[in-house]
């Protein structure tokens, strides 16, 4: 039988699956007439699979205490929070998928960093969705050093390859990978097949010529044009950037890191001249000093390896509906729906007839425990329409038994609170620390359950209302 038979699969457009036959209808995801052809020599489907992983040929088998470990070269992107959320520097021959929402600012910010690059390294910008134009006239206005980086308007993938053979660059950006094609997948370029199997032969290629690549994919908020998610497990980093169209602030957070730790976060401002990093953000999410409001309350949470100040505002509301509403922008909501019963149960606090909005102020995503306890707080503020006093920060867990839960890094996040001037912080008991900071400067009042936390609130009202 000749070696190199072709052997017919059909891929999903929707989830990418593959069947050895057509049918009408995809039974993985039950989309309708997504199957499309696609041929694949058996050799290769052999070795690789449908996804083409990095290993390719045959290898030995070899033990791990013989293996040579590397010493990954780290280079500066010239921003420093980009370096903090890649670990450390962008490593060369590992792929970085960027991702958000469109307009948040991928663009932008990997123009920024690739114009510095360029000063010392061979960089290809490859553009599938602005014109060269439209890239030159952004780089001038943001005042960029724009002299020795190179472009490429292409979607091709072969043609694009073609090009870096003959530059031999070490540092490639794709923007994006949504409108990129090969000309091996027969569908139109954004569907799931083509987008795995171009992100596939990219970071093969990266992989083979040692060249640090950047992937620019679009996602919408609700995940819906799942593009990029699919591709998470083919790249090295998933960096995604998070922010609302009308907050100035952009974070990054590293959502995978093969070379770094996860969960830091890099703090970028747009301004009329690009992305900005901010250096020092624990207080950049305070609102403006002024009257204090019910269902307001200050938090310091831990992300990465730094503490945040952040506003969580709370609206109790009655409610006229059959099932009230529980809305949380910024946090969980199933997690509400949780804190709501305790508060219930433990707390004698009963919101079964109101709704309850949740917003965490500046467009911060907040994905840790400690925020518990403040929330609390403000939805309490709320319910009573008395405002906490202005200089009371807190931080803790609540448990299902109303107990209140030790968070990590108590001792920081009490340093950050001070330095910003707060001077009553409410925590966990067993996040008490043995030297106590000097009383006239702060107060802390530790509490372990939640009633305890409602007679001190009581308390601590009525100490600032005198
Ligand atoms: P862009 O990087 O094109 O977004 P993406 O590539 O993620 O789709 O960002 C575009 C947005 O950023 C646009 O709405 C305008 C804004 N922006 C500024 O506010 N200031 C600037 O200096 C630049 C370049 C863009
Ligand atoms: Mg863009």
């Amino acid at each position: 039988m000749a070696k190199d038979r072709k052997r017919v699969i059909y891929l999903c457009e929707q989830c990418g699956n593959s069947f050895p036959k057509w049918n009408g209808r995809c039974l993985e995801c039950g989309s309708w007439n997504s199957l499309v052809e696609k041929k694949i020599e058996e050799q290769t489907l052999a070795i690789n699979g449908q996804h083409g992983g990095y290993a390719l040929g045959s290898e030995p088998i070899t033990r791990l205490s013989d293996i040579d470990s590397l010493v990954v070269e780290r280079w500066s992107t010239s921003s420093s929070e980009l370096d903090r959320v890649l670990g450390g520097g962008l490593v060369i021959g590992s792929t970085v998928l960027l991702g958000g929402d469109p307009g948040v600012g991928k663009s932008t910010l990997l123009l920024q960093v690739l114009c510095h690059l360029s000063q010392k390294h061979k960089v290809v910008y490859v553009s599938g969705e602005e014109s060269l134009q439209q890239i030159a006239m952004r780089a001038r206005r943001l005042a960029l050093p724009e002299d020795q980086l190179l472009l490429l308007a292409e979607t091709c993938l072969e043609r694009i390859f073609e090009r870096l053979n003959e530059e031999q660059p070490t540092v490639v950006a794709i923007d994006s990978v949504q409108t990129i094609f090969t000309e091996q997948v027969a569908s139109a370029p954004g569907g799931s097949g083509q987008i795995r199997e171009c992100a596939a032969k990219l970071v093969r290629y990266a992989k083979q010529k040692q060249i640090a690549l950047f992937i620019v994919g679009h996602v919408t908020k609700e995940g819906s044009l799942a593009g990029p998610r699919i591709l998470e497990h083919v790249v090295d980093s998933v960096l995604y950037f998070e922010g609302e169209q009308d907050s100035r602030f952009r974070i990054i957070r590293a959502v995978k890191n093969r070379f770094g730790a996860v969960n830091e976060l890099g703090i970028f401002v747009m301004s009329d001249r690009g992305l900005k990093e901010v250096l020092n953000p624990s207080a950049i999410f305070l609102a403006n000093q002024g009257e204090a409001s019910a269902g307001s309350s200050t938090m310091v949470i831990w992300e990465g390896s730094r503490a945040l100040l952040v506003e969580i505002q709370a609206l109790v509301d009655e409610s006229y509906l059959s099932n009230p509403r529980r809305i949380a922008v910024g946090f969980d909501s199933n997690r509400l729906v949780l804190l709501l019963a305790v508060l219930n149960r433990h707390g004698h606090i009963t919101t079964y007839n109101r709704d309850v909005f949740v917003n965490v102020v500046g467009g911060l995503r907040v994905n840790e425990t400690a925020v518990d306890l403040p929330l609390i707080l403000a939805i309490v503020s709320s319910i009573n329409s008395r405002p906490l006093p202005r200089n009371l920060i807190s931080f803790g867990e609540v448990g299902l038994s109303g107990e209140i839960r030790p968070v990590p890094n108590g001792q920081e996040r009490i340093k950050v609170a001070i330095k910003q001037g707060f001077n009553w912080i409410l925590l966990p008991k067993a996040n008490m620390p043995k030297e106590l900071p000097d009383s006239r400067v702060v107060t802390l009042v530790a509490v372990a359950h939640l009633s305890e936390v409602l007679t001190k609130l009581a308390k601590l009202t009525e100490i600032t209302a005198v």
